[in-house]
């Protein structure tokens, strides 16, 4: 099953079509941005969201602000690029893929700077498309690695959304549902609704009941009582940064359930991409994590639900400590008992 969440619709002077996330379910509608303005509005307001669909988005309104930089000369192109990457970059601050794919389009840059102008946007513009290429066979592989890990009849707890409207194609940690679906294998899967945006609710299930997979909606506070209950054999959950030594920021409400399924004895695996990963950083302590609008909590979706003026605060993700994920499903393959030495072993050339 293939959701198409992001898309380069034309050549070089066309536009990003995506799905607009924020109105599903209730409906499936296609936008176009056609300037950096509005993909880093798409980003912002979550029209696009998910670290690996945020990080093509990123590599494409990169693009974008290539295109709208005016001058013949190659110096001033790059000056005016790094301000366009910057302005991208203060979209949304805690999925590293984003920067990471800002960082491969001013490596381009930099290494082109010889090259004519509209010789330098054609590199970037290939490169906001390989960007996408890639992650389409990195969703395939984590599905390929992460389905060993599955076994027939298993329950399965997922938080938040990380499936193909999250990447270029198939997903991260529901890649290896749809895998292990795919090789014949019966899963129950419980997905969190996630507050406040919901993204378990609207998405997840959405997704999963598109491919025909066993489904159920559980309210995030539900987590600890399914488990009690014998019904979930593991837990995978996507990122949106891990640390160099495996601490991995996702989703809030993520590491309440790491330490949930920590007291009852089921595994817990991260699926993400090697694009997820911040090596720069040695811990999870070095995260940003972004905070977002009370109205998030205090009316979600139009309906005021606490007290005006009410104080609220609206972290949008936590991190969870390595030494509690059993293992980190990547691309190249699993990581277990992840750490330093052996992400590092795994990821790095
Ligand atoms: O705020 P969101 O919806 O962008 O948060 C998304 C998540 O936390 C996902 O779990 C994560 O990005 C992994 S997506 C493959």
């Amino acid at each position: 099953m293939t959701i198409s969440t992001i898309e380069w619709e034309g050549d070089e002077n066309g536009s990003i079509k995506l799905v607009e996330q924020t109105i599903l379910p209730g409906e499936l509608k296609y936008i176009n941005c056609g300037d950096t303005k509005s993909i880093w509005d798409a980003i912002k307001r979550l029209g696009v969201r998910g670290a690996p669909a945020i990080g093509i988005a990123a590599g494409m309104g990169a693009y974008l602000g290539a295109r709208e930089i005016k001058t013949d000369s190659s110096a001033e192109f790059l000056d005016k690029f790094d301000e366009a990457l910057k302005y991208i970059g203060s979209s949304r601050p805690t999925a590293v893929n984003l920067f990471n794919s800002l960082d491969r389009m001013k490596k381009v840059a930099d290494q082109s700077k010889d090259k004519s102008v509209s010789e330098i946007k054609t590199s970037l513009f290939n490169e906001a498309l390989k960007i996408h290429t890639e992650d389409k066979e990195c969703c395939r592989n984590i599905g390929k690695h992460g389905a060993t890990l599955i076994k027939d009849g298993m329950g399965v707890l997922t938080h938040c959304n990380a499936g193909g409207l999250a990447t270029a194609d198939y997903g991260t940690a529901l890649a290896v549902m749809f895998s292990a679906n795919e090789q014949g294998k019966n899963i129950k899967v419980f997905a969190d609704e996630t507050r406040p945006l919901l993204q378990g609710a609207r998405l997840t299930t959405w997704e999963l009941m598109q491919a025909g997979i066993d489904v159920t909606l559980i309210c995030d506070n539900m987590a600890g009582h399914v488990m009690k209950l014998g019904k979930i054999d593991c837990v995978v959950v996507g990122a949106d940064r891990i640390a160099s030594n495996g601490d991995a920021a996702n989703k809030i409400g993520t590491y309440s359930v790491s330490i949930l399924a920590k007291e009852h004895n089921i595994p817990f695996y991260i699926a993400a991409p090697k694009s997820t990963f911040d090596f720069e950083i040695q811990t999870g302590e070095q995260i940003p994590i972004e905070e977002r609008g009370s109205e998030e909590v205090t009316e979600g979706f139009g309906k005021r639900t606490a007290p005006n003026d009410v104080k609220v605060f609206n972290p949008a993700f936590d991190v969870t400590p390595a030494a509690n994920i059993a293992a980190i499903i990547t691309e190249r393959g699993v990581i277990h008992n992840p750490n330093t030495e052996n992400i590092k072993a795994m990821l790095i050339d």
